[in-house]
Formats: C-alpha cells, structure tokens, sequence
C-alpha cells in the first residue's frame, strides 16, 4: 500500500528503510523523497516508523565519583538579639 502518492513510495519501502536504520520521516525522506512534497504522509511514516529512535533515547548518565556540590540556602540568616 502506498504511503506517499506524491512519491509512489510504499510502507514496504518505508519498514525497509527503517530497518536500514532511518529512524525520522526525515531520513526517509532523504532516501526516498516521501514527506517533501505535499507532507501529507509524514504523520502516517512516523506511525510506520513508530518507536524512539535509539540515537535520541536519553542515556543512562553514568554515576559520578565526586560528590555533588552543596546548595547554598537561599534564606537570610537570622537575626541575632543583642540587648
Ligand atoms: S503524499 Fe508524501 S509528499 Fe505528498
């Protein structure tokens, strides 16, 4: 079934390129020009695309050896009686 008339480029051609490793409606577009005409297809190839794109999946931040720095206390200090 066609997903970009504009380009005649199918949702086989789309899962193809997807397993190539494009993970945007812009890559997709790169290789086969589906989305750059009209644009009506992008929402359907990013369905077809449909999970997080490794490259944009927030990492693990590794744990840091050196302890955080104290915040300081955004409060005034008391005041101090002096009868
Ligand atoms: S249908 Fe894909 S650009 Fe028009």
């Amino acid at each position: 079934m066609y997903v970009c008339s504009c380009f005649g480029v199918t949702e086989e051609q789309v899962r193809a390129h997807a397993a190539a490793g494009a993970c945007t409606p812009r890559q997709i577009a790169a290789t086969s020009g589906a989305g750059t005409d009209c644009g009506s297809c992008v929402r359907r190839i990013q369905g077809l695309l449909g999970r997080p794109c490794p490259r944009r999946t927030p990492q693990a931040t590794p744990a840091s050896s050196a302890p955080a720095a104290p915040t300081p206390d955004p409060r005034p200090a008391p005041l101090t009686a002096t009868r």
